[in-house]
């Protein structure tokens, strides 16, 4: 998969990994407990919260970075209003999965307390998204002179609002949660995917882009066995390629080339308003033909889960976790394991994977820098929520509230 030019470039970054994050125990600034809410900590690239306390429950999270700069944002917020969960994982450049992750929780709320009980509705999670969307177009088009690149980045989102023993599930691209549910007399717990995802390889996906772009033939395209949405090539480092001006040499070297698979996302303004579809956005990577209607949607599917007793605990998490382990698998780990740790466990299983396709060792994958990580795995976040159906069902708000940022080099 990996040309030579490019082996030889990663055996010469492996035995020159930086220490700017290797200090595993030293205690930096990551590095640290707190016995009030649980353990913080860092080690590495890795960053963990192993267990702590939501209204519904006790919850664990953890993210690991592979690019250059983090595209994965993701936070909890437990309160009067339920609980909100938000996974964002950015591509292009970090700065909108930033955008939504400091945005779309603060217009829900301002949404929500419009409303006099305070319960929270599909429409709402909807109106919150818009509402992120037109934000960041108009962030944008502000900032076009001086940040054109912002046109190019863009985020997939996946929301999880648990609000009176109801969970609403809003999902943009191909981050995915599965609820691990007990079924049968034996303890079992079957793994039940939740969102929908908008990647072109599922055939639904395909068929709705045809549809809703009856006369352009070349929506989605098929190159190289991968579907496509226009068949765009997106560069993994194009906060410089993306420029008509050549960026570091040294990083084009390293560029990786994706396909563009999502269907759905916030931002990616360039593919949606034919306003940002021109210099200096380089011609490689800008639409030949101008943009009559969006390529890309901002309309979230919603789906509305009454949450039953047996309901055990949901894993949401960035696509990054499921190129490397099967929902049952990490059903399987977070059910047979205590609840603390839970999340870094499950980002350690996905590593171990990743470094077995590459017949390397775990501990050897660890010690690759960021941005050399990216051709192993890709950025991870993952939360899992553990459902107390005692708390869930008397409506135990979270007092004082629960505000908690992923917080790698933010
Ligand atoms: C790592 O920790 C050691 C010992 O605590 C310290 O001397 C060193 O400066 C640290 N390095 C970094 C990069 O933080
Ligand atoms: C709930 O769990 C119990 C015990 O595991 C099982 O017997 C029952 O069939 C489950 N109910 C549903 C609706 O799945």
């Amino acid at each position: 998969m990996l040309g030579g030019a490019l082996m030889n470039l990663l055996s010469l970054c492996w035995s020159n990994t930086t220490s700017e994050n290797s200090n595993s125990s030293g205690g930096g600034a990551g590095s640290y407990s707190s016995s009030s809410n649980g353990a913080f900590g860092r080690d590495g690239l890795l960053w963990y919260h192993d267990v702590g306390k939501y209204g519904g429950g006790e919850f664990s999270m953890a993210v690991v970075q592979a690019n250059r700069v983090l595209e994965d944002q993701s936070r909890i917020e437990s309160g009067r209003f339920g609980t909100f969960v938000g996974v964002y994982d950015g591509h292009g450049g970090p700065d909108a999965a930033r955008y939504v992750c400091d945005n779309l929780f603060r217009h829900l709320q301002a949404i929500s307390a419009t409303e006099e009980n305070g319960v929270v509705t599909a429409d709402m999670i909807q109106r919150a998204f818009s509402e992120t969307e037109r934000g960041f177009t108009d962030l944008v088009s502000d900032k076009w002179n001086s940040q054109p690149h912002l046109a190019t980045v863009g985020t997939c989102c996946l929301v999880g609002v648990i609000s009176q023993q109801t969970l609403f599930v809003a999902s943009l691209g191909d981050s995915r949660v599965v609820l691990g549910k007990k079924v049968g007399s034996t303890g079992e717990i079957a793994a039940i995917p939740l969102s929908e995802e908008h990647n072109a390889n599922i055939a639904a996906v395909r068929q709705e882009l045809k549809a809703l772009h009856p006369n352009d033939p070349q929506i989605v395209v098929l190159k190289h066995g991968v579907w496509r949405v226009k068949g765009i090539i997106q560069s993994d480092y194009k906060m410089h390629s993306f420029y008509t001006a050549t960026g570091n040499q040294d990083e084009l070297k390293v560029d990786l080339l994706y396909t563009y698979k999502i269907s759905r996302s916030i931002g990616d303004v360039y593919l949606k308003h034919q306003q940002f579809n021109r210099e200096p956005i380089n011609a490689k990577f800008r639409l030949p033909e101008p943009i009559d209607m969006p390529i890309l949607s901002a309309t979230p599917s919603i789906l509305t889960h009454p949450l039953h007793p047996n309901d055990s605990f949901l894993i949401f998490a960035s696509d990054g976790l499921w190129e490397h382990l099967s929902n049952e698998k990490a059903v399987d780990i977070v059910k047979s394991h205590p609840h603390s740790g839970s999340a870094k466990r499950l980002i350690k299983a996905a590593l171990q994977e990743a470094a077995k396709k590459r017949e390397m060792r775990y501990s050897d994958l660890r010690k690759i820098d960021k941005k050399v990580r990216r051709h192993f795995h890709d950025d991870i976040t993952v939360i899992v929520l553990f459902l107390n159906h005692d708390l869930i069902s008397k409506g135990v708000v979270q007092d004082p509230p629960l505000s908690i940022r992923s917080a790698l080099e933010h």
